[in-house]
């Protein structure tokens, strides 16, 4: 064996690791928006959906979805990830979970459902068993907390990105909450 190409080798892997380590340090992530639309008027409304800003450092969402409608078990929720290249395209993730199955007997190995559940769990009264009668609530995610998983712990490139998901009952769409969302 070549000694000294086997030292390149060791060295160029010490560089990429070194690499990819500063662009982790570096990446950082901005919030841009949230939209909450009921996209059944009949079925429910939204009474609130907003990002808040306490002060430099302490920001977050909230959202209160409310309907009188019983929550039946066979509700869908669908998340499609898109990142902005001309218009948003899909980027990696499209998936449609059936909820009240995954609240009520969560797959391991179901490892994206589990991370996007992830960024909302500690603070969501979701976990109900179903059918449920009364309001859904995301209650003050704090963005620092986002920021941590989505940079952390996702590691895609840098660009903007829009998450939208779809609660659907019986194939119709009732609500679509899209968020915004930036890595730079
Ligand atoms: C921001 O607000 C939070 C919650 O009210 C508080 O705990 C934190 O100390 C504040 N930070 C600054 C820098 O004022
Ligand atoms: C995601 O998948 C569903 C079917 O599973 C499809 O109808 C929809 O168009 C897909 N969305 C995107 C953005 O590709
Ligand atoms: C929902 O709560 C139940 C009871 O606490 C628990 O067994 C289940 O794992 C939870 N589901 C998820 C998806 O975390």
């Amino acid at each position: 064996m070549d000694g000294s190409r086997q030292l390149d080798t060791k060295i160029i892997i010490v560089l990429i690791l070194i690499l990819g380590f500063i662009t982790n340090i570096y990446t950082k992530f901005e919030f841009t928006n949230m939209e909450c639309i009921a996209t059944d008027k009949e079925y429910g409304k939204f009474d609130y959906c907003y990002l808040k800003s306490k002060n430099r450092t302490y920001k977050y969402a909230s959202m209160k979805y409310s309907t009188s409608e019983i929550l039946p078990k066979n509700l869908l929720i669908a998340l499609t990830v898109e990142k902005r290249l001309n218009g948003y395209k899909p980027f990696l993730y499209n998936i449609s979970v059936d909820f009240c199955r995954y609240i009520r007997n969560p797959n391991p190995g179901n490892k994206v459902a589990n991370f996007f559940y992830s960024l909302i769990k500690p603070y969501t009264n979701i976990n109900h068993s179903c059918a449920y009668t009364g309001d859904i609530i995301v209650d003050k995610v704090p963005i620092s907390f986002l920021s941590y998983k989505l940079t952390e712990l996702l590691h895609f490139p840098d660009g903007d990105y829009r998450i939208t998901t779809y609660m659907i009952i019986k194939d119709i769409k009732r609500t679509k909450i899209m968020i915004y969302f930036k890595l730079f």
